[in-house]
């Protein structure tokens, strides 16, 4: 386990002072590399979905977003991405017990976006869905610096803020609130993107 009760502390508090936290090493850099080397980070970026728009209909617009995703099934999960999980887990229970909130599952996807993709503003809430209670994102881009781009860009009390998706950085926000964008990057940006609900993930709608 590479996190401990202090990123723990530091992520509530952030979200309770502005809705949103950055915590860097939530993975080590061993957890990283073995999640790098499965099949799903490795295989052609192409023969993963394109990413969709809207809870139903799931149209791919790529003037909109460009990434491509395949949603982790969790009982079948392999070992590097159950670890995270795991850690996701704990987290969402400290968060229910130190924010009083009652978050019930998880549901979690892979997000790779080719070179020059991006994803526009955008609030994490489906229309007519409002479970998504927390955006969770755990980064794995290794070396990445100011010159790559691909900051996730969060909107806050009319300014914004820009993070780079290094890995092993998690960043989290509040889904109902902060609206966010991805700027495109000049190489591929992968990251583990994920939600914390408050009913129990029905991953048919996902597919
Ligand atoms: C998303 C999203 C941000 C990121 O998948 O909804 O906004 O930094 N991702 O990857
Ligand atoms: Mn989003």
């Amino acid at each position: 386990m590479s996190n401990n009760n202090q990123q723990f502390e530091n992520i509530a508090d952030n979200l309770a002072e502005s809705g949103f936290s950055v915590c860097d090493g939530f993975l080590n850099s061993g957890e990283i590399d073995a999640i790098l080397d499965l099949k799903i980070l490795k295989a052609d970026i192409h023969s993963l979905k394109r990413a969709g728009i809207g809870k139903e209909s799931r149209q791919v617009i790529n003037e909109i977003r460009g990434d491509y995703i395949e949603w982790i099934d969790k009982k079948h999960a392999a070992d590097p991405i159950n670890i995270y999980l795991q850690q996701l887990q704990n987290l969402m229970l400290f968060l229910n017990q130190s924010l009083f909130l009652s978050m019930k599952d998880i549901e979690v996807h892979i997000a790779r976006y080719p070179a020059g993709a991006f994803y526009k503003r955008h609030l994490d809430q489906f229309k007519k869905d409002d479970h998504r209670r927390l955006t969770v994102i755990c980064y794995l881009n290794k070396n990445w610096t100011q010159d790559d781009g691909g900051q996730l860009r969060i909107y806050i009390d009319g300014r914004y803020v820009d993070i780079l998706p290094e890995a092993g950085r998690l960043v989290c926000f509040r889904s109902d609130l902060l609206e966010h964008e991805v700027l495109a990057a000049n190489r591929e940006r992968n990251a583990i993107t994920g939600w914390m609900l408050d009913q129990i993930s029905d991953l048919r709608h996902l597919s």
